[in-house]
């Protein structure tokens, strides 16, 4: 941090008659801009882009979690538009983070090199947020939580996704609640009857408009959480080509095979059902 900053304490009275709560205050800038501890000894130039560009994406799947939870509060309410609304702001927000990733790229492969081994084993696996995004949506996989062994509170915390709601099936009971004829268990049985139960918001957006939206605003998320794992991939192979991961994975490989989880697949299939009107 520039030694001279300070943050700005005027105080001058706003319309509102406050006096003491500036900017810096606010936003706690001088707190946020303490946070980046480089660990390269001496420090390497490109460390500083490492550290910040996954902060500024851990605070952006901050507020993603944060609307995402709300849009499940409103689809319990059955608020189809206002559910809308809120899944809307995290796609607009996902659409941000898939070009965000490149910036990486202005790094040489070589210069990565000179100060990876020291964040090693730290890894994008022991993403929290990132976890609990993918299971609050319904990608509900435990076999993630063996990245966080020695560290029984995250466990804790992510167990309580697993078990709590989720966008998927959020959205199934949303639809039972509206008088649709739909399974709300999300199991390999149920499949075809669930994408049955769907299909007419397909088959007729225009009598379905709000959940169309919703449903629509759904695939959105999917498709943009698809595309920064495909464009990750792309910047990880370019950055360190084939090379193992430093949370123990076959790095790229491993990454690739991510890419065509879905979300909400019922969503994508329902088109495969769809015939033309008469
Ligand atoms: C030079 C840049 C990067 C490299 C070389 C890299 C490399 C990797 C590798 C190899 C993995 C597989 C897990 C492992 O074995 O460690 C991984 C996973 C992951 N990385 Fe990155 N990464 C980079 C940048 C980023 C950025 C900027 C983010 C933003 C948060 C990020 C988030 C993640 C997440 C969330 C995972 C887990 C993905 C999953 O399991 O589906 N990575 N990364």
């Amino acid at each position: 941090m520039n030694p001279n900053y300070q943050g700005s304490s005027t105080a001058i009275p706003n319309i509102y008659g406050k006096t003491d709560l500036t900017y810096n205050d606010y936003l706690k800038v001088p707190d946020l801009l303490q946070l980046q501890v480089q660990q390269s000894s001496p420090v390497h130039h490109d460390e500083m882009l490492f550290i910040i560009i996954h902060q500024a994406y851990e605070l952006w799947f901050k507020l993603v979690l944060h609307e995402l939870e709300f849009a499940i509060s409103y689809m319990q309410q059955s608020e189809v538009l206002r559910a809308h609304h809120f899944v809307k702001r995290a796609v607009e927000i996902m659409k941000l983070m898939v070009p965000q990733i490149h910036i990486l790229e202005t790094m040489t492969p070589i210069e990565f090199l000179e100060f990876r081994e020291h964040l090693n084993p730290a890894s994008g696996f022991q993403s929290l947020q990132f976890r609990e995004i993918e299971f609050v949506a319904g990608l509900k996989d435990p076999t993630y939580l063996k990245h966080f062994v020695n560290r029984p509170e995250i466990i804790a915390q992510l167990n309580a996704r697993l078990q709590g709601p989720d966008l998927r099936t959020g959205y199934f009971k949303l639809l039972k609640n509206l008088g649709f004829d739909i399974p709300t268990e999300d199991t390999d049985e149920n499949r075809e009857a669930i994408i049955l139960g769907i299909k007419p918001i397909y088959q007729s957006p225009k009598d379905h408009l709000p959940l169309y939206l919703l449903s629509e605003s759904l695939v959105d998320l999917d498709e943009y959480l698809s595309l920064w794992r495909e464009h990750h991939v792309r910047v990880v192979e370019r950055v360190i080509g084939f090379k193992r991961g430093t949370g123990g994975s076959s790095g790229a490989e491993y990454l690739r095979s991510t890419t065509s989880k879905k979300c909400f697949p019922h969503l994508w299939d329902v088109r495969t059902y769809l015939e033309k009107m008469p």
